[in-house]
Order: C-alpha cells, then sequence, then structure tokens
C-alpha cells in the first residue's frame, strides 16, 4: 500500500539501546530536556496497553464527569504524546506542549529510563497502565497493521517473536512493564492494569480520583463509567482517532477502536505459538510477580 508524501514507515533507531522511530531519536535532545511542570500528569504505557482509555478517564476526572468538556478537542490535543515528532504529527508533542498552561495530561509510551528527568525531579504524578503481554502484542500488531508511520509488522509468526526480542518500536515490553513496577514505590507511581479496568472500572477510576487528589460524586463516577466504555469512546469522535488522515492511520485495516476486550490473544496464538511464548515469559520475568491476568 502505498503512504502520503508525508508519512512513511520510520525505520527504528535506538537511544540508549531502545529502538524508537528515527525522528524520535533524532530530536531525542528536545525530548529528554522537555521540563514539565510540578502540576503536570503524566500517563505513560506500552504501546496499545489501554492509553487513550486512561486519558479520557483521567480527562473527564479533571472536568468533573462533563462529557461536552471533554469534548473540546481530540485526545492528542487534550493531551498531548511528549515524544511524538511531525511528520507523523501535525506538530511535536514538545511543541504542543509548550503552547499549553499546567496542569496538563501528557502521554508518553518511554520506557521509565527514558522519561525526561525532571519528571521525577518535578514530583508529577504519574499513572502506568499496563496490559498482559499477549493481548498487548495483539492489538500491536493491528496497530502496526493499520499506522502508516510504524515499521511494517511483517507477518504474525515473525511479530510474535519481534516482540519477544524487543524489538518493536520502544522496545521491549518485559523491560518495560517491569521498570515501572519496581520503581513504583519510590517514585509514587499509580500502576494499573487494563483488565482490572474491563473487570471493574468503577474501582479502578476511583483509584485514579484518589491518586489525583480529586474527589467526585458517586453520580459522577457512574457517568465516566458509562462514558469510557469501549462503545461510547468507539463512537466519540474526540476519542477515537478517526480525524486522523487515512494516509496515516489505515482504517481499512482495522480502525483505532479494534476490538477493546481480554482473551483476544486467544483467537490468535496457535497452541504451539502459546507454549512458546509462555516459557520464554516464564524466563523473562522471572525476577519479578506482576499480576498479569491473561483473561477474566
Ligand atoms: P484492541 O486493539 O485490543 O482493541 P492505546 O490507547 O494504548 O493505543 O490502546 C489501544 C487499545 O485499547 C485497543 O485495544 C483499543 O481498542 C483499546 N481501548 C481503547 N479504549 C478502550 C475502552 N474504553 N475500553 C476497552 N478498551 C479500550
Amino acid at each position: 500500500r502505498k503512504s502520503s508524501a508525508s508519512i512513511t514507515r520510520f525505520p527504528l533507531i535506538p537511544v540508549k539501546g531502545v529502538p524508537l522511530r528515527n525522528n524520535i531519536a533524532e530530536n531525542w535532545d528536545s525530548i529528554w530536556t522537555f521540563r514539565p511542570d510540578p502540576s503536570d500528569i503524566l500517563i505513560a504505557t506500552y504501546p496499545k496497553a489501554g492509553t487513550t482509555w486512561a486519558q479520557e478517564i483521567i480527562d473527564l476526572l479533571l472536568h468533573n464527569g462533563d462529557a461536552e468538556a471533554c469534548k473540546r478537542a481530540p485526545t492528542a490535543v487534550r493531551s498531548p504524546f511528549l515524544e511524538t515528532c511531525s511528520p507523523p504529527a501535525t506538530i511535536s508533542g514538545v511543541e504542543r506542549l509548550k503552547k499549553m498552561d499546567p496542569p496538563r495530561m501528557i502521554k508518553t509510551h518511554l520506557p521509565i529510563q527514558l522519561v525526561p528527568p525532571a519528571f521525577w525531579e518535578n514530583k508529577c504524578k504519574t499513572i502506568y497502565v499496563a496490559r498482559n503481554a499477549k493481548d498487548n502484542l495483539v492489538s500491536y500488531y493491528y496497530f502496526d497493521c493499520m499506522n502508516q508511520a510504524q515499521p511494517e509488522p511483517g507477518p504474525w509468526e515473525g511479530y510474535v517473536h519481534k516482540f519477544m526480542r524487543g524489538e518493536l518500536a520502544w522496545g521491549s515490553w518485559y523491560d518495560h512493564v517491569k521498570g515501572y513496577w519496581t520503581e513504583k514505590e519510590k517514585r509514587n507511581i499509580l500502576y494499573i492494569f487494563y483488565e482490572d479496568m474491563k473487570q471493574n472500572p468503577r474501582r479502578e477510576i476511583e483509584r485514579i480520583m484518589r491518586y489525583l487528589d480529586l474527589s467526585v460524586s458517586d453520580e459522577v463516577i457512574s457517568r465516566i463509567v458509562e462514558l469510557t466504555s469501549f462503545k461510547n469512546m468507539k463512537e466519540n469522535p474526540m476519542a477515537n482517532y478517526s480525524h486522523v488522515p487515512t494516509s496515516f492511520f489505515d482504517n481499512s485495516v482495522c480502525s483505532f477502536m479494534r476490538k477493546g476486550e481480554v482473551g483476544d490473544w486467544t483467537n490468535h496464538f496457535t497452541p504451539e505459538q502459546s507454549k512458546m511464548f509462555d516459557e520464554d515469559y516464564e524466563k523473562q520475568m522471572k525476577d519479578v510477580n506482576i499480576p498479569f491476568k491473561t483473561l477474566i
């Protein structure tokens, strides 16, 4: 498929050993030296772990559940993507942030060691969303098929191995989830799971509310649960990325709001792939005990 002149599938270049899209690597200084305000909120995830969902929940909490206020602009404008560059974005994340007043909701996929140090110096609140490896992988595979800025995913079987070897954009899922997990107490990071958000959205939204020192009524929490259901977000043009041109997000492959479920991996992994993946997972995760659920 031919992509538009401005969007190409950017090759990956390692930054301190982590493969990032080449223009992120080339603009690394401007990202690394970014200075947030202490009031800024960082939303950190491995790609496809539920970033957009968390962004919507946090925006609604900050606006006391006001749906119209949270439709003021698309997600990427309301909550800038720190390390993104132009192209594919119309303006880089750092430039967009400089034009906004704090407090800002800042999205990043950077592993913890690549987060600009000023976030920790300023003790910015940080919410990390983690998703089980197999569903995260499946979601990333579809995303890499449709997102014309990401490297070609290639065939499924090879993609599984690239994920296991940490060769996809933003690097190793294993190192990513472990990096934030082991630092969560020391750096006061709220660590939440996609699967828990599916299973009990109300409880997880309340955890985020308390972490952010906010207080909204039970009725508003109920409204936020409803407004951030997969179905409602899929239909919300300010939350579903439908404004992105098809030369960038090719909707003929799949939509950004693809499926939104736990356990879709069972429709993609063969029993052999699943066994091989699980054996490798044991090795890569042996030094931590992060309670991921692969089915709910
Ligand atoms: P699937 O590809 O499995 O459908 P990110 O925002 O980090 O890019 O993650 C995108 C993934 O989160 C996609 O997963 C998307 O469908 C899912 N998602 C987005 N909003 C959701 C919601 N409100 N509820 C459940 N899943 C959601």
